[in-house]
């Protein structure tokens, strides 16, 4: 979503300062290229070190360097970025910015700078909540920045209110929907997306069905939409809100998932998300079974259709590319590329769900992309990240 993008880091002085390394990773995940600033205070939390071997870059941080000013002055710095960030922006950055002080490296930058700007800002909730910082956050979005508002919750400094650093997710999301307006690169593309589990009835009361919560599938859904495709997602039951912009096909069983799939082709590409039961009853009963009467342990059951196999192999109406998802509990790797072959579609998203990783209803996930040849592995990141991180690298499949 952000390749070619070139992002100006200013990492402001607060404990939240920290997450900018993860926010340097993400950013850099999606496509783009991140240089840092630290001010004075970031410095006292996060080493340039850091910053540097993240980057790839110098981290700067002094106005008064004459090498950086020899190699690369603050003027320049702040004109070859794409997007100015400053991530945690506190009462201090943001009080000089609204004042248009220019005293130190950073609040230069912010100054000579011709680009966007976005603050995410992170302090203590008096200080968020005092008149000062309110007039200053006023001005400054008069001024045109845009702004990724803090957070509730715990603080670091033990109190309870508004002033976390947002969730590095939504930075990252909200960097992506400030270029979005820019590019749709999959405009004009039809997917199909499968989520969520599917309910095999047993009675009208009773059913089979897996700890699928849909989030994966959902998150991929609203990347490729944000990236401008045409999704179906056809879901099974969870607890999620339908995402806005996507057409949405509510179904309950493996059979009718398989149903509503085939009614949303011909299609460029399917992702089959969706932890489908693999079985469902011989014999579903019209009434509720009663104990005693009925013989539970002999539940007769019958293998669902295969929709990920069905739709490999669906002849011409077979979308350009086919994404299979393999959630494993050992030997990830191993059974993804075995079932990469048995499946017949183009890629398998590995991903280990046994107890310890909380993959399962929890709001993380870490794959490996597994294709014909190949494969990669990716650190553990939230759903919504892999969510874009998968759309790019369908992006970059489809569009040569
Ligand atoms: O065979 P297994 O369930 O492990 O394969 C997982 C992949 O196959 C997922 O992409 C899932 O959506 C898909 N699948 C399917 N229909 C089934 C079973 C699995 O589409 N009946």
């Amino acid at each position: 979503m952000l390749h070619g993008k070139r992002i100006l880091l200013i990492i402001g002085g607060g404990i939240a300062a920290y997450k900018a390394l993860d926010l340097i990773r993400r950013l850099q995940d999606q496509g783009a290229s991140v240089r840092g600033i630290l001010t004075k205070g970031g410095s006292e939390f996060i080493t340039p070190l850091s910053v540097a071997s993240l980057t790839g870059d110098k981290a700067y941080t002094d106005l008064f360097d004459l090498t950086d000013e020899a190699e690369m002055g603050h003027i320049r710095l702040s004109r070859e970025a794409d997007l100015v960030l400053v991530a945690p922006a506190t009462a201090d950055l943001m009080a000089k910015m609204a004042n248009g002080l220019a005293n130190d490296l950073a609040s230069t930058a912010l100054l000579a700078t011709d680009k966007p700007v976005m603050l995410c800002p992170a302090m203590n909730v008096e200080m968020w909540d005092k008149p000062a910082t309110q007039r200053n956050l006023k001005t400054l979005l008069s001024d045109g920045a845009t702004v990724v508002p803090p957070g509730e919750g715990m603080l670091a400094c033990g109190e309870m209110g508004a002033g976390r650093l947002a969730e590095v997710s939504d930075i990252v999301e909200a960097v992506i929907k400030h270029f979005g307006s820019e590019t749709k690169p999959l405009s004009g593309q039809l997917f199909i997306v499968t989520a969520g589990p599917t309910h095999e009835d047993i009675d009208p009361v009773r059913y089979i069905a897996n700890k699928s919560s849909g989030k994966q599938g959902y998150a991929l859904a609203e990347a490729l939409r944000d990236f401008g495709a045409k999704v179906t997602l056809v879901s099974g039951p969870t607890s999620l809100s339908v995402p806005e912009g996507v057409s949405f096909v509510a179904v309950r069983s493996a059979r009718d998932m398989l149903s509503a799939v085939e009614a949303a082709l011909p299609a460029d590409a399917a992702i089959c998300v969706a932890a489908v039961a693999d079985y469902r009853v011989a014999d579903q009963a019209n009434q509720k079974l009663k104990k005693g009467q009925s013989d539970f342990s002999q539940l007769a059951l019958i293998e669902n259709p295969d929709i990920l196999k069905t739709i490999s192999q669906v002849g011409a109406n077979r979308p350009t590319l086919v994404v299979g998802f393999a959630a494993e509990t050992e030997n990830v790797l191993e059974n993804g590329q075995a079932k990469l072959a048995r499946k017949g579609c183009d890629w398998i998203i590995a991903n280990d769900v046994s107890l310890q990783t909380n993959v399962m209803g929890g709001d993380e996930n870490s794959i490996i992309i597994i294709k014909k040849d190949t494969y990669k592995t990716f650190d553990k990141m939230t759903k919504k990240d892999v969510g874009n991180l998968l759309a790019t690298h369908i992006k970059d499949c489809l569009i040569k």
